[in-house]
């Protein structure tokens, strides 16, 4: 299929706080499947990082080494376009138009603000607020077909498909309607510590997750200590999420159906389990490990693409823009 005729990805992560393997299962691995068949921009959403309070060093070193991690977990930066959300004005402008089309009401109903609202008591910005706008601003922007993503940013992207429409109906056809794209197993990674919660980028335990830059016999230890329950054997169901879990991530980072992970595990004990899951990690994690350090070193390469991948996602943005411009009625550029 030639470059034209591709349908269109967008998805993005924070550089906050440590990636996750959930945002590796979640995201980055299944990017990774989809880069051949569509045209992809995988942005480093930085704007979103700073509803909550960033020590700005800490943050721009995040944004720089999430783009080198999307790269080290193969992503093809000739193939897809990779880029710092900050870097395009075309994001913040088209999330003020967006603004003005999307209700208090929806945004008061998003359990994300509630969750953060509740958690950052003291910075209950405006931003936090309108995060979501911002993100139908990201995908929006790009034509997007498809946005694939993990199961909690499920509620964003139907706000988008509602933002779009509400925007198309009065004005014609200038967004195309994203679909979400969440896979069926892996779209939910369960913390290690409490596995009825997501596994959390920013939680406080860090037992509660593995990073993509622990150490070997860290994650080793980290799964041994993952909470399962009383029992001894092996099942896979809703009522062991713990177990369930160790299956899920097992069967996505070893690329084996989740029918047969589950049929290699059932009436095992958890110490075989743990073990096998935990070495699973480990061979997935290494190459990706390796060629993170590499690329780190490597200052000249990851600027060039830097730079050249948010021109182009700027051009392309800017498209968008101005029809969307134009459309409610700001004055056209005079070249
Ligand atoms: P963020 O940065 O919290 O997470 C990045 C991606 O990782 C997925 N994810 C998980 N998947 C499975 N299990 C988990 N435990 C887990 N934790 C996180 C998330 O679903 C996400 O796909 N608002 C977004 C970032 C964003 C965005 C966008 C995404 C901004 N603009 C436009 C798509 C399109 C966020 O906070 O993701």
């Amino acid at each position: 299929m030639s470059a034209e005729q591709k349908k269109i990805i967008f998805s993005g992560i924070q550089p906050t706080g440590v990636i996750t393997i959930g945002n590796y299962i979640g995201a980055i691995k299944n990017w990774t499947k989809l880069q051949d068949d569509y045209n992809c921009l995988f942005c480093a959403v930085d704007m979103h990082s700073i509803t909550v309070r960033q020590d700005p060093a800490l943050l721009r070193k995040r944004a720089r080494d999430l783009l080198t991690m999307y790269i080290a977990a193969g992503l093809d930066p000739e193939k897809n376009i990779m880029y710092y959300q900050s870097h395009v004005s075309g994001h913040a402008e088209l999330a003020w138009i967006l603004n003005c089309f999307t209700y208090m009401g929806e945004l008061n109903r998003m359990t994300q603000f509630k969750e953060k609202s509740a958690k950052h008591g003291s910075n209950i910005n405006a931003g936090l607020f309108t995060y979501p706008v911002l993100m139908a601003a990201d995908i929006l922007l790009y034509q997007t077909d498809l946005v694939p993503v993990g199961h909690d940013q499920k509620q964003h992207l139907e706000l988008a498909r509602e933002i779009a429409t509400r925007f198309n109906n009065v004005y014609g056809d200038v967004f195309t309607v994203p679909e979400p794209y969440i896979a069926k197993v892996g779209a939910k990674i369960m913390s290690l510590q409490e596995p009825t919660k997501k596994m959390s980028k920013s939680d406080e335990n860090p037992n509660g997750y593995i990073s993509l830059m622990d150490e070997p016999n860290v994650i080793i230890k980290k799964i041994k200590r993952a909470v399962t329950d009383s029992d001894r054997e092996v099942t896979y169901s809703e009522s062991k999420p713990g177990v369930k879990n160790l299956i899920d991530i097992y069967s996505c980072v070893t690329s084996e159906s989740i029918e047969s992970s589950i049929d290699r595990f059932v009436g095992k004990g958890y110490g075989e389990l743990k073990q096998v899951v935990g070495e699973a990690i480990v061979e997935e994690l290494k190459p990706v490990q390796e060629r993170f350090k590499d690329l780190q070193k490597n200052k000249d390469y990851i600027d060039s693409i830097i730079k050249k991948n948010g021109e182009t996602a700027n051009y392309l943005a800017t498209k968008t823009l101005r029809k969307a411009q134009k459309k409610v009625g700001f004055p056209v550029r005079i070249r």
